[in-house]
């Protein structure tokens, strides 16, 4: 997959060199190219924001440098996909709450494009233009305010990568997080154990030690139920009628 990255604060993203992702590009699963917004613009101070139009705080982007950064990094289709779309990702706080499930999605595109804003965020004209030439989504992943897209950005880039063929060990580990579709769907991922099986006066739970695979996932059940009840109670009231069986809601 390639991902390009449109900010105005490269070197916000070096976390991407580490670990899984950092295999994952030095592998070539992972195509990540980081865009300095600044590249765009041609005055002697590389401005890229200016004041909003009708007055208020802050400042906004300015669509100019925007419109050539996405031009110059969307022209340059992936080597053997000329035909491959690029889809355009826009974090933002008002954007549609990104969950597993985008992350599913978005990991089945050859090819996203993430455009940092700052400050006030993006004069609105560029996803406007943007939209003319390929999907656009508008994204947040909260409910809180953060001072750019940047950090919201490694998030999503994180959570669609590691479900990428060849970037987890395990495959499998995917499939049983939680929220993931098919596997644990809308239950948290209960409470996990290793060696040595008495630490501290704490002790691992024998079930786990049993030898019983049967009595494992028993266990792993109702360990997730209990787990989610007690942080995200709404996650059980939104499940389909019948989800979890009388048992479950005791
Ligand atoms: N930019 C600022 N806050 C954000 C959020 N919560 N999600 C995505 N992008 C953002």
């Amino acid at each position: 997959m390639r991902i390009d990255i449109i900010t105005i604060f490269p070197d916000y993203f070096a976390p991407l060199d580490l670990s899984l992702l950092g295999k994952a590009r030095e592998s070539g699963i992972l195509d990540i190219r980081l865009h300095d917004l600044r590249t765009w613009t041609h005055d002697r101070h590389n401005t890229v924001d200016d004041t909003p139009c009708g007055g208020g705080p802050g400042m906004v982007m300015k669509p100019e440098p925007w419109g050539e950064a996405l031009d110059a990094v969307t022209g340059d289709a992936p080597a053997g996909a000329e035909e491959a779309t690029p889809r355009l990702i826009l974090p933002t706080p008002s954007g549609a709450g990104f969950t597993q499930k985008h992350a599913e999605r978005l990991s089945g595109e050859p090819w996203l494009v993430f455009a940092c804003g700052r400050y006030e965020g993006i004069d609105a004209r560029v996803a406007e233009e943007a939209a003319r030439h390929m999907p656009v989504e508008e994204l947040s992943i909260g409910d809180y305010v953060l001072a750019g897209g940047e950090s919201a950005t490694l998030v999503m880039v994180e959570t669609v990568s590691r479900l990428l063929p060849g970037v987890l060990g395990n495959t499998a580990s995917a499939q049983e997080d939680s929220f993931a579709s098919g596997g644990m769907d809308s239950l948290l991922e209960g409470p996990v154990y290793t060696r040595p099986t008495s630490w501290r006066g704490h002790d691992v739970p024998p079930v786990l030690l049993s030898g019983d695979h049967g009595a494992v996932e028993r266990w792993r059940r109702d360990e997730s139920l209990r787990k989610t009840a007690r942080n995200r109670p709404e996650l059980l009231r939104a499940a389909p009628e019948g989800e979890f069986g009388r048992r479950d809601q005791e």
